[in-house]
């Protein structure tokens, strides 16, 4: 990793403002390798350096990965004057330049990935490497007795798009309502709602239960998150690539 200036590492790690960063120095606050340190713009060696605040270490991480349980209500964006944000759920996270990877419906819940990584979401998003996302959803409304093959034929959508080849699966149907899987090889606007609509339904819930290799994780409650496990950020770099070489075969 290139060398750092302290004030940028320590602002990137959430410390407080460059100004109040300088003023931390001047009071002796911080420390480089066990030595006081005054010079807020001096440059760090991330990979070497030990930097410290108060005598507590700061560990610099140029990315940071979230996954999240979306709450409906909430809308997948960095900052909104009216309506709280995904960003504003995760008190915890260091960064300032995190942004979700693609967009839930503020009614939608379920798996966010929020990160600063914007080569990894390029890679998530991009249309060309159809990433899979399974939804969870409950529809109003009585599907087709074909809805399974008409969705893996792909839908012609209002707008005369048609949808990719997608799997449905009907977990249950009951007086005109249902709950299905659906599992899609692309991201198209509203997608969901707009195939069940496609369909003659209604979508009244819905809920993302992966993205890629990434799943749901149970025990985080709607608005709860935590970071990728190492585990998982492997899987989304390994796979990832994996996924690149096969489409372009
Ligand atoms: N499809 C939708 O209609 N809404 C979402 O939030 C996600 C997929």
């Amino acid at each position: 990793m290139k060398p750092i200036r302290l004030d940028k590492l320590l602002g990137e790690m959430g410390a407080g403002t460059r100004s109040q960063i300088k003023e931390m120095a001047k009071k002796g606050r911080i420390r480089v390798n066990g030595q006081t340190e005054k010079k807020a713009d001096r440059k760090i060696d991330q990979d070497a350096d030990l930097v410290e605040i108060d005598g507590k270490p700061v560990v610099y991480e140029a990315f940071e990965y979230y996954l999240m349980n979306k709450p409906s209500g909430v809308i997948s964006a960095t900052e909104d004057s009216r309506h709280t944000t995904v960003l504003d759920l995760l008190p915890q996270a260091k960064r300032k330049d995190l942004f979700p990877v693609g967009r839930l419906d503020i009614d939608t819940e379920g798996l966010l990935l929020i990160t600063n990584d914007g080569a990894l979401a390029h890679r998530l998003l991009s249309p060309k490497k159809h990433v899979d996302k399974v939804y969870l959803a409950s529809l109003k409304g009585t599907l087709p007795t074909d809805a399974v093959s008409q969705v893996k034929e792909g839908l012609i959508l209002e707008d005369g798009t048609k949808t990719l080849p997608a799997d449905l699966e009907i977990l249950h149907e009951e007086k005109g309502t249902c709950q299905i899987r659906l599992t899609l090889h692309e991201g198209k606007f509203h997608q969901v709602k707009r195939m069940a609509i496609a369909l003659g339904c209604e979508v009244t819930y819905l809920k993302r239960l992966s993205m890629g290799p990434l799943t749901l994780d149970e025990g985080l409650k709607p608005g709860e998150s935590r970071p990728l496990t190492l585990e998982e950020r492997k899987k989304l770099m390994v796979e990832e690539d994996d996924h690149e070489q096969d489409i372009s075969r």
